[in-house]
């Protein structure tokens, strides 16, 4: 595990399960531990049943961050965003990655296997584990939402 101490609760269904995979690789090869929620092959499945189990190991406190893949990232950020307490975002390049944690806090990044390369998916991925929340005014609008 990385100093920081964070690690990562990571899922896809069938449409994202090669980039969850690439993903997987690249957080192990930087130290960071991982938890895989499935889907575990490429059998056709439901998007919302592993946004569900990655919103729950957030909402139990074990987890932190979450990463979810599928087709298009967007099922996994509709579904996730109905929970209290997450802010899942599905950017399409590294400006709204680092934006999304600088002002928004997001806790889940959302990929899409379909929309993305993988060259452009692990930028998006490394610049939203660099980027820092900013606190602050930002904070006092997250609470908003949550109210
Ligand atoms: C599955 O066909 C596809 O709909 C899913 O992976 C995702 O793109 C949904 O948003």
């Amino acid at each position: 595990m990385k100093s920081d101490n964070i690690n990562f609760a990571i899922a896809s269904d069938h449409g994202g399960f090669d980039l969850k995979n690439k993903v997987k690789e690249y957080l192990q090869s930087k130290n960071y531990e991982v938890k895989d929620f499935g889907t575990y092959d490429k059998n056709s499945c439901d998007y919302p049943y592993y946004a569900k189990k990655v919103v729950n190991a957030l909402l139990s406190g074990e987890f932190k961050k979450g990463i979810l893949v599928c087709g298009t990232g967007i099922g996994m950020q509709i579904t996730a965003n109905r929970y209290k307490g997450i802010r899942a975002v599905c950017p399409s390049n590294s400006f709204y990655a680092r934006l999304s944690v600088e002002h928004n806090n997001s806790n889940i990044l959302c990929l899409g296997q379909r929309a993305l390369g993988e060259g452009l998916a692990i930028e998006i991925l490394e610049t939203w584990l660099n980027s820092k929340f900013q606190g602050e005014r930002h904070q006092k609008r997250i609470d908003m939402i949550d109210e």
